[in-house]
């Protein structure tokens, strides 16, 4: 069974998603590590709690972003992982690790990419005027926030969201998507081709999201 590598900087929520989906048997795989860049992110608490190995690797114990990056392959190669979750880690890794780990990276953005890449993404949706937002899982490629998609959720913009009440809303998507996304790859029905996503898996073609609703 493949064993995953997740790795955090805060709050872990969406850690805590996956350790659920594991613990309700929706989850092909194992968690073999928590790793956290920040130590004293309460994610940590959570990875504890559910009696997995976790350890910090902190950016500021490294003499560049190539060490860093070294330190963390070494901790999921020395776990037996085979596949890494980043959920809520916030640093940018190296191309060559990228790289290193191509299609075995996967990590969840809370806006729908190829839009809003970035940091203070519901701040930007917000001033957008958009009025429909949501989730991203994807692959991870050396460009910020890029890759192919293996996942999205849509959620409204309502009238009178600030950034934390649309956070709050997103957020109760990535904790559906994130666990879904990951067991669809890890039962290997997930194919990149030409940096597409190909998914083995039924899809519902009968829905549409309206906001304003009709
Ligand atoms: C989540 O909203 C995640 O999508 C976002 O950070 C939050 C972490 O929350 N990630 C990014 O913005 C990465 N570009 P969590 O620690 O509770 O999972």
């Amino acid at each position: 069974m493949t064993r995953i590598a997740v790795f955090i900087s805060g709050r872990g929520s969406n850690l805590q998603a996956l350790i659920d989906a594991r613990a309700r048997g929706d989850l092909a795989g194992d968690i073999g590590v928590v790793v956290s860049s920040r130590t004293g992110a309460p994610g940590l608490e959570r990875a504890r709690k559910a009696g997995l190995h976790h350890c910090v690797v902190e950016p500021a114990d490294h003499a560049s972003r190539e060490a860093f990056d070294a330190e963390l392959d070494r901790v999921a190669k020395q776990t037996g992982c085979g596949l890494i979750c980043l959920a809520g880690f916030m640093r940018i890794l190296t191309p060559g690790f990228a790289q290193a780990w191509r299609d075995r990276i996967l990590n969840i953005h809370p806006a729908l990419l190829p839009a809003f890449p970035g940091t203070d993404c519901h701040r930007r949706v917000l001033d957008s005027g958009v009025m429909i937002t949501g989730c991203t899982v994807h692959f991870v490629r050396p460009q910020v926030d890029a890759g192919p998609i293996i996942a999205q959720a849509a959620v409204p913009v309502l009238p009178g969201d600030d950034e934390k009440s649309l956070a709050d809303r997103v957020l109760v998507a990535e904790h559906r998507i994130y666990p879904l996304a990951l067991d669809l790859v890890l039962q290997g029905r997930v194919r990149v081709i030409e940096e597409r996503v190909v998914v083995d898996a039924p899809v519902r073609s009968d829905d549409m999201l309206v906001n304003p609703a009709p």
